[in-house]
């Protein structure tokens, strides 16, 4: 994490008189309570923890050094990452590994005031190398459950189906996870749809989604990162998704503006993330600001944190100072992230007063 004095501190040569302006707005940055509604598990493993748990279970990496796993990590687009992101799961074995990547996402995630999670997974990653999906529940539920008795760290669970693969395989890891249901009913709420965008229609899930919500599940699904408009009326009218994940490009698309704003179905926008796969190529070019002031319910969330150069508040920062946001909006966006969320109102309201408070100080 790069808070208070970090990369800024390190680039800046008259980082003493540019530090109070700065460490200001990072401050109440760091002091909001936030939700994550958009993290990939496996998009929070560090290089350090790739290289300790390659160790642990004897499997060869193709980098020299922990530098040499950075140094690779130059996306030219969303396929470019998923090739690596993919290869690095694959040090990931037993319910161990699960736990001790869930539980450093979760250190990282307080230090940034996270108070909830809904963290996804993509057991179709692990299972087709041969990891039990119970082992992957284990390890990542283990890891939250601690957190909530520890201090009341709170999360939920929720599946994805990797969308490059066919719709069969997705109903296969449903039936697959349905056994678990009951063991894990305090965390594992809903179902996701991640992976490769173009080419891979919202629409080619219909039947394993409509499944989904039959058994009660919520439902969301990745759209319009790097896909069209459409993919994003897909995602609502044929999946009924009831958040959008990344979003972004719907702003293409006026008549679907007006209709997330009307709606207030909440985007989960990722800046870090569509500034490293090259949607924007200037933070000072990302649509989040315009989005917010359309009137949209937008949140901001890390998506893969180790891949992208920053957790939360990295990623709060970089929209705060790249589009000049406001206080006010801040602190809107942080509220959108707790009404966003899969709680119940009776969680929810102790967050948002919390907010209340820390403004009337
Ligand atoms: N899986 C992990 N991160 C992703 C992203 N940003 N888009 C689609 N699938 C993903
Ligand atoms: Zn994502």
């Amino acid at each position: 994490m790069t808070l208070g004095g970090g990369a800024h501190g390190r680039i800046n040569p008259f980082n003493v008189t540019a530090k109070p302006i700065m460490s200001d707005l990072h401050e109440f940055i760091r002091r909001l309570p936030k939700a994550e509604l958009h993290l990939h598990i496996e998009g929070s493993l560090e290089p350090e923890m790739m290289f300790d748990l390659a160790q642990r279970n004897g499997i060869a990496l193709p980098y020299a050094s922990v530098d040499a796993v950075r140094a690779a990590y130059n996306f030219s687009d969303l396929q470019s990452f998923l090739d690596l992101y993919y290869a690095g799961a694959a040090v990931l074995r037993t319910a161990r590994d699960f736990h001790d990547l869930t539980a450093a996402y979760v250190r990282r995630a307080r230090a940034d005031n996270v108070r909830h999670v809904e963290l996804f997974f993509d057991p179709q990653t692990h299972t087709e190398r041969g990891v039990p999906l119970a082992d992957v529940f284990a390890g990542i539920a283990g890891a939250l459950r601690e957190a909530k008795a520890e201090d009341g760290f709170s999360s939920r669970l929720i599946l994805c189906f990797l969308r490059h693969l066919p719709e069969a395989d997705a109903f296969a890891t449903l039936e697959a996870a349905l056994p678990l249901r009951d063991e894990y009913a305090d965390l594992w709420i809903g179902v996701g749809l991640d992976s490769g965008e173009v080419g891979n229609p919202p629409e080619k899930f219909a039947g394993v989604f409509a499944r989904a919500r039959e058994l009660g599940l919520r439902v969301v699904a990745h759209a319009g990162e790097e896909g069209p408009p459409a993919y994003v009326r897909g995602a609502l009218d044929t999946l009924r998704a009831e958040r959008i994940d990344h979003g972004v490009r719907a702003e293409e698309d006026a008549s679907l503006m007006r209709r997330l704003k009307e709606s207030q179905t909440p985007l989960t926008v990722c800046p870090l993330s569509n500034l490293k796969l090259k949607g924007v190529d200037d933070m000072r070019d990302h649509n989040l600001a315009r989005l917010l002031r359309a009137g949209l319910c937008v949140t901001v969330n890390s998506d893969d944190p180790a891949y992208f150069g920053g957790y939360m508040n990295a990623n709060f920062i970089a929209v705060a100072e790249a589009l000049s946001l406001s206080r006010e909006e801040l602190v809107t966006l942080a509220r959108n992230s707790f009404l966003a969320a899969f709680v119940s109102d009776a969680e929810r309201q102790p967050w948002l007063d919390e907010i209340d408070a820390m403004l009337r100080r």
